[in-house]
């Protein structure tokens, strides 16, 4: 069976972590077995670097730096746990990739686009998802989410306008790759969720054999 590559995406706050274990038990049911993992930290080395990225001490952290840092997280996370898991026949449901870098990165803190390009392709190699699924959700539900963890991470402590333009940079990504990328309402009912994510997989994914 030939593996599957599916990525999601969107706000810290937006359910990524709930929708992809219900769209692993869905992908069970269907009798193609999965692989959920995430970015940053999908790796024994990954879990390093996210420690670093996220690390609120680092307030003087250069953007470019944090950049690299994902890009670092990527390339191990890639060589270790992807590729092979897609050469294995495995659906792999990752939460975030890529995309991530260009709307935090690239839409939230203004670094070059084309210059993101260069580090995703550096550390993806040109492994870009099958299907890329946006969790779309008004960065104020997103943050009052966050809410109640004891401290929010470097990153989500940025605020609400960073939120907003995350939150525009991946509608303008699902505008610019509408074949891959996905928006998906992230608002109200898990279950409901669910299902729109559910049936836009089943209706992309190739069937066994
Ligand atoms: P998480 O809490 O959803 O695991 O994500 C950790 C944070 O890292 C989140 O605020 C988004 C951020 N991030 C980037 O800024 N760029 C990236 O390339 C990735 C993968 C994550």
């Amino acid at each position: 069976m030939k593996g599957f590559f599916i990525t999601l995406e969107g706000p810290d706050g937006g359910g990524k972590t709930t929708q992809a274990k219900l769209l692993l038990e869905f992908l069970e049911e269907q009798g193609r077995p999965g692989l959920h993992t995430v970015e940053p930290g999908g790796t024994e080395i990954g879990r390093a670097i996210r420690a670093l990225v996220l690390n609120p001490r680092w307030r003087q952290m250069a953007s470019r730096t944090e950049l690299l840092l994902m890009a670092a997280d990527r390339a191990q996370h890639v060589a270790e746990v992807i590729r092979p898991a897609l050469a294995a026949g495995l659906v792999v449901v990752c939460e975030r990739y890529v995309d991530s870098s260009l709307a935090y990165q690239g839409y939230g803190l203004g670094e070059d686009l084309r210059l993101i390009d260069q580090a995703n392709e550096l550390a993806a190699g040109g492994l870009l998802p099958d299907l890329t699924i946006v969790l779309d959700v008004e960065p104020a539900t997103a943050l009052a989410r966050t809410a109640c963890r004891t401290q929010r991470d470097r990153i989500e402590g940025r605020g609400l306008e960073f939120q907003a333009r995350v939150r525009e940079g991946y509608q303008k990504l699902c505008a610019a790759f509408p074949e891959r990328m996905h928006l998906i309402s992230a608002e109200g009912d898990v279950k409901a969720v669910h299902r729109r994510i559910a049936e836009l997989v089943a209706s992309r994914i190739p069937g066994r054999g």
